[in-house]
C-alpha cells in the first residue's frame, strides 16, 4: 500500500473542500505556502517570515510546533498502547483530568473529554438539561460558542444563523455585563444554564465590569440555573491564570476548554463539572455510556495535552502572558495615542483588541461610511490585509465584532516581536489617517468582494 503524498497544489482543495475560502484568501492577499512553523513564527516560501498574532484564535499558547509536546507525541505513537477500543480505561484521560481539575481548584471534580468547543458547549448544555430538569438557556449578546446547532442556538448574530434555523426553542440572549437584564430572566426559574464567556472574544475583547461574574454566578445560584463559563479562547493561561474565572474569583458549576488544550496539535475539548452534574447524567450502570464521543479521550490528544500543561507550567508562561500581555497594551496605548479612529486598546493577558472608532474629521468619514456601506466586514480586512502584506504580521478582526482587532499571539512571543507588532500596526493605522491610498485600495477591494 502506498502512502498519500501531500500534494503541494491547493487544486484538490479548491476542487473538493472550499474554494470560497480560497478565494477569500487570495481576494485579501494572504494565500501563502508556509513551510516551518515555530512559536510566534510562521515561514513561508513567498511571504518570508511572518509573525502570528492571531495564534489560530488561541489554539498556540505554548507556541507552533513547541519540541516538547512533538516529542511526547512520538512517544506515545512509539507506545503502539490501546487506542479508542472503546472497551477500555484510557489511563491517560484520568491523568489528564486530574491535573486539569486540580489547576480550575473549586468544586469541580470531574471531567468529560469531546474533540472541539462546541462538542464541549453541546455536553455542557445536556448536562445542564439533566442536572436542573429545566430546558431553557440564557447567553449573551456577541457570544461565541461555536456553530453545531445547540451551540449556534446560544449566539444571537444573524450572520452565523442565517439558512440554519430554527435554532433551540428557549434560548434568550441578555446583554453581556448587564446584571439586572439577567435576573429578570432567571426569575421565571425555567433556565437550565446561563453560559457565558468570562471576557467576551469574538464580541470585541470584552472585559466585564470586575463584580459582574460573581454576581451573575451569585443570581444564578438564587434561581436553580447552572453557571456555565466557555473558557475555550480564554483558558489555559491565556489570560495569565489558567482559567480568566481566576482573576473574577468566581467558581463556575461547569467549565468548557478545547483550543489550547493540545498545544495546537490534536483536537481536543474538556468540559470539568461538579460531581453533582456528573451524577446527574451518569446515574446508573445502564448509563454509564449515555453521553460519550468516538474520539474523546483518544490517547493523542490526551498525552499531547498532559504535555501542553507541562510546557505551559515549566515555561511560566501564566506569568508571562500577564507581563507581556500589559506591555502590549502599554506600548499600543503609546504609539496609538492621537489617533482619532483609535478608540481604546484594552483586554486581559495576553488576549487584547483594538477598537476602533468611524472618523470625525470629514474627509476620512465619507470614505470610511461608502466602504462600510459596501460591506461593514471590510474595514477591518483592509487591516488585515496590510498587516499580513505590508508588515508580515498573521491578525484578524474579531468574529462577531468587525470594529476591534484581535491581538493574540502565542504566549512565548518575545519582547522585540511585540515591538515589530506595534510599529506595523502604527505604519498601518498611519495610512489609514493620512493616506489616499489606503481608502482607494479598501473601496476597491470591498467592489470586488462584492461584485459589485
Ligand atoms: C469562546 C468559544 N467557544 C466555543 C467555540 C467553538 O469551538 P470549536 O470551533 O472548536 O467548535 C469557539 C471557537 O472559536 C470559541 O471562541
Amino acid at each position: 500500500m502506498t502512502a498519500t503524498v501531500p500534494t503541494t497544489s491547493n487544486q484538490s482543495y479548491i476542487d473538493h473542500v472550499n474554494p470560497q475560502w480560497v478565494r477569500l484568501l487570495n481576494l485579501l492577499q494572504m494565500e501563502t505556502e508556509y513551510t516551518v512553523c515555530s512559536g510566534a513564527e510562521l515561514h513561508s516560501t513567498t511571504n518570508g517570515t511572518i509573525l502570528d498574532f492571531l495564534s489560530g484564535y488561541c489554539v498556540h499558547n505554548t507556541g507552533h510546533n513547541h519540541p516538547a509536546i512533538i516529542e511526547a507525541l512520538h512517544a506515545e505513537l512509539d507506545r503502539r498502547g490501546p487506542v479508542m477500543l472503546q472497551s477500555h480505561v484510557p489511563d491517560l484521560a484520568g491523568d489528564l483530568a486530574k491535573r486539569l481539575l486540580r489547576l480550575a481548584g473549586g468544586k469541580l471534580e470531574k471531567a468529560f473529554f469531546a474533540c472541539s468547543g462546541s462538542e464541549g458547549v453541546e455536553a455542557a448544555m445536556k448536562f445542564s438539561r439533566a442536572t436542573t430538569g429545566r430546558e431553557g438557556f440564557l447567553y449573551c449578546d456577541g457570544a461565541f460558542h461555536g456553530l453545531t446547532c445547540g451551540a449556534l442556538s446560544l449566539m444571537s448574530d444573524p450572520f452565523w444563523r442565517g439558512k440554519f434555523g430554527p435554532m433551540l426553542a428557549n434560548t434568550t440572549a441578555v446583554p453581556f455585563g448587564n446584571l439586572d437584564a439577567l435576573h429578570e430572566k432567571l426569575k421565571s426559574r425555567t433556565y437550565a444554564a446561563f453560559v457565558v464567556e468570562p471576557l467576551q472574544s469574538e464580541g470585541g475583547i470584552v472585559v466585564p465590569p470586575a463584580n459582574y461574574l460573581k454576581e451573575a454566578r451569585e443570581l444564578c445560584a438564587k434561581y436553580g440555573t447552572l453557571f456555565v463559563l466557555d473558557e475555550v479562547q480564554t483558558g489555559m493561561f491565556r489570560t495569565g491564570h489558567f482559567l480568566a474565572a481566576q482573576h473574577f474569583d468566581v467558581e463556575p458549576d461547569m467549565v468548557i476548554l478545547a483550543k489550547a488544550l493540545s498545544g495546537g496539535l490534536a483536537p481536543v475539548s474538556a468540559v470539568l463539572m461538579t460531581d453533582k452534574i456528573y451524577h446527574s447524567v451518569y446515574d446508573s450502570l445502564k448509563r454509564s455510556i449515555v453521553h460519550t464521543s468516538t474520539f474523546g479521550e483518544n490517547s493523542l490528544s490526551m498525552r499531547a495535552g498532559l504535555a501542553t500543561l507541562d510546557v505551559l507550567v515549566k515555561e511560566s508562561l501564566g506569568p508571562r502572558a500577564l507581563a507581556m500581555g500589559d506591555l502590549l497594551r502599554s506600548r499600543l496605548r503609546q504609539e496609538l495615542a492621537g489617533y482619532e479612529m483609535v478608540q481604546d486598546v484594552r483586554g486581559l493577558g495576553m488576549l487584547s483588541g483594538i477598537a476602533f472608532a468611524p472618523p470625525k474629521q470629514l474627509r476620512l468619514r465619507l470614505a470610511f461610511e461608502s466602504f462600510r456601506h459596501i460591506h461593514p466586514a471590510m474595514f477591518g480586512q483592509v487591516i488585515v490585509m496590510r498587516m499580513f502584506r505590508d508588515q508580515r504580521v498573521l491578525m484578524q478582526m474579531c468574529g462577531n465584532n468587525f470594529m476591534v482587532l484581535k491581538v493574540a499571539p502565542p504566549l512565548v512571543v518575545k519582547s522585540e516581536q511585540i515591538e515589530k507588532f506595534v510599529s506595523g500596526i502604527r505604519d498601518v493605522i498611519h495610512l489609514m489617517h493620512h493616506s489616499t491610498d489606503f481608502w482607494g485600495e479598501a473601496l476597491g477591494l470591498a467592489r470586488r468582494a462584492m461584485n459589485v
